[in-house]
């Protein structure tokens, strides 16, 4: 039986910074993941170029039952940090929008940044592998069967993240494990996904399907400014995966499609200034034209504006600025970015990961119940998380 100081299980984004950080440190560390290939989130990210972190990342841009667990990891291994790492490895990046930080050519170069710094530090990687049982050792430390050989470590971390993309090898392993040592995991449910609807709404989708505009999408108290894309299925694009996080099933949610304009003001001052234009050419001023044609054809908006009473365009201005409508659910594991819930927060030390009522055993990255928002949230929280474990196992 090989015999080691940490055993961590996923060769994601936290599994393979923890790995460093804790090889880094002089520990005997390995890597196992039963894909062929490791961190092939990372691959896909981002369109290919990986949004590996926010400038602008601070503990506001995390949901989960303790808005406050991510702190104390964020702090001590902040975007900077990370940036920094990228920079060594003379990566170029840029900024996309709203803080977003991209590689310039490939989301590769962030996989073989950390592969290399995992090599130069000394920890071994194993993929092909799968854990078929995990022990607790009665005197402290765990053994653990895999399909290839049994190992036992001191530590065991497991940063198997979260089920979203089940093709490519995700699973709720994580959720397993800490159920069989008694911890508490909150429902995983997708998150930072397309939403869908029925009937008219889902027809309406469908025929504008590749229309994008900006939009403000609100849940509650929630909005996020971002672009919005109808689609064949119903909606997305940046604005709606936002929101589709904070969407709760049964509940409205309010679209404004012309963020920059109070239409019905607007209309009005046009019913005066150009009263023989049509309304359906003026909705076409403040909207794609696609878009203003189909919300005039559904909502029975023609004729000149002259001949509109404030009722009329006041319902133009909701149609657009107040769009009401009711998601029947979301696309969910198939296209979700993220896994919200998790492993229960109230089960982990905030500042190393470890399970208090199971020494030795470490959560880290999206398998816990820290979920970002979009824009590299959710990698600089495996960053940080990673780092936090890394440090002390
Ligand atoms: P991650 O999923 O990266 O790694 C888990 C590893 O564990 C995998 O290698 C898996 O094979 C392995 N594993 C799973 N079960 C196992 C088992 N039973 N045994 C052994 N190994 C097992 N975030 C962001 O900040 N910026 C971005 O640009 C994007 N873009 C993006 C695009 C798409 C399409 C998706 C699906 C997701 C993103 N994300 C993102 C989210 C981001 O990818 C995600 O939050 C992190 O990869 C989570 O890192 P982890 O290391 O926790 O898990």
């Amino acid at each position: 039986m090989r015999d080691l100081d940490v055993l961590i299980i996923g060769a994601g984004a936290a599994g393979l910074m923890c790995a460093i950080e804790a090889a880094r440190r002089g520990r005997r560390v390995l890597v196992v993941d039963h894909a062929k290939k490791p961190a092939e989130k990372i691959r896909i990210s981002g369109g290919g170029r990986c949004n590996f972190t926010n400038l602008h990342c601070s503990p506001a841009n995390y949901l989960s039952q303790n808005q406050r667990f991510c702190v104390s990891a964020l702090k001590r291994y902040t975007q900077q940090d990370f940036l920094a790492l990228v920079d060594r490895h003379r990566i170029a990046w840029h900024e996309k929008t709203l803080g977003q930080l991209f590689c310039n050519d490939s989301a590769q170069d962030i996989i073989d940044m950390l592969l290399g710094e995992l090599r130069k530090a000394g920890g071994k990687l194993q993929l092909e592998t799968a854990v078929t049982g995990i022990e607790a050792l009665p005197g402290g430390g765990f053994s653990v069967a895999t399909t290839r050989e049994s190992l036992k470590s001191s530590s065991l971390v497991v940063a198997t993240g979260g089920p979203s993309i089940p093709k490519m090898g995700a699973t709720g392993f994580g959720y397993d494990v800490a159920r069989q040592f008694g911890l508490k995991v909150i429902p995983p449910r997708a998150g930072l996904v397309p939403l869908t609807f029925s009937d008219s709404n889902r027809e309406l989708c469908k025929r504008l399907a590749g229309v994008s505009v900006d939009a403000i999408v609100s849940f509650g108290k929630t909005s996020f400014r971002e672009g919005l894309l109808f689609t064949h299925r119903g909606l997305s694009g940046p604005s709606i995966l936002q929101i589709s996080s904070y969407w709760q099933e049964g509940q409205p949610i309010t679209v404004n499609l012309a963020p920059e304009t109070d239409v019905f003001e607007t209309l009005r001052g046009l019913r005066s200034a150009s009263p023989k234009q049509d309304l359906k050419t003026a909705l076409g001023a403040v909207l794609p034209k696609r878009l203003a044609d189909e919300l005039a054809t559904v909502h029975g908006l023609s004729g000149r504006l002259a001949d509109q009473s404030d009722k009329v365009l006041r319902r133009a201005g909701d149609a657009i600025n107040r769009w009401q409508l009711t998601p029947v659910g979301t696309e969910g594991y198939r296209t979700a970015e993220v896994a919200l819930g998790g492993v229960d927060t109230g089960e982990l030390s905030s500042k190393t990961m470890e399970a208090r009522k199971v020494p030795g055993l470490y959560f880290i990255g999206e398998v816990v119940d820290v979920t970002g928002h979009l824009g590299g949230f959710n990698f600089q929280w495996a960053w940080s998380s990673g780092h936090a474990a890394g440090q002390v196992v």
